[in-house]
């Protein structure tokens, strides 16, 4: 075990931790924090996108530790009912969602896009999401909502 303190979505957390321990563990386990989802573990489908100093991350990959001193924001961080993030009231907009379990990583991804890149070409945003997959297929909606976000 090891001694942590994150910075997630603007508040600091001190943590005893498994020396092995993701980020993606600590956010879902400890933080209690859902938004990031487990999908290969692997790096691979985006599921567990998170953002790290504002640039689109894959928790399930990060050691914990590894993000000490630096700005964690996750899906909850990003906007809530009450003051959704306009990436969030486009998805929601655009009825983007099937099963909704491969959306945090793709608003995740698609916010960090647009703050870097306001008015991304249709190509730059197929490129940003290509890493992140859903199973039922819904690229087309998915697409959609990105377009109504970047309006
Ligand atoms: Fe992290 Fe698939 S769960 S990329």
């Amino acid at each position: 075990m090891r001694d942590i303190v994150l910075e997630v979505n603007g508040a600091r957390h001190a943590l005893t931790v498994d020396r092995s321990a993701t980020l993606l563990q600590v956010l879902r386990h400890d933080l209690h924090l859902n938004g990031p989802k487990y999908g290969c573990g692997l790096g691979q489908c985006g599921a567990c996108t998170v953002h790290v100093d504002g640039m689109a991350a894959r928790a399930c990959v990060i050691p914990a530790a590894q993000v000490q001193g630096r700005r964690v924001t996750t899906l909850e961080g990003l906007g809530d009912r009450a003051r959704p993030h306009p990436v969030q009231s486009a998805f929601i907009q655009a009825q983007a969602a099937q099963c909704g379990y491969c959306l945090n990583g793709m608003i995740m991804t698609t916010a960090a896009l647009l703050a870097h890149e306001p008015r991304p070409s249709a190509q730059a945003v197929r490129d940003a999401l290509a890493g992140n997959l859903c199973r039922c297929g819904t690229h087309v909606e998915i697409l959609a909502a990105v377009e109504r976000a970047v309006a």
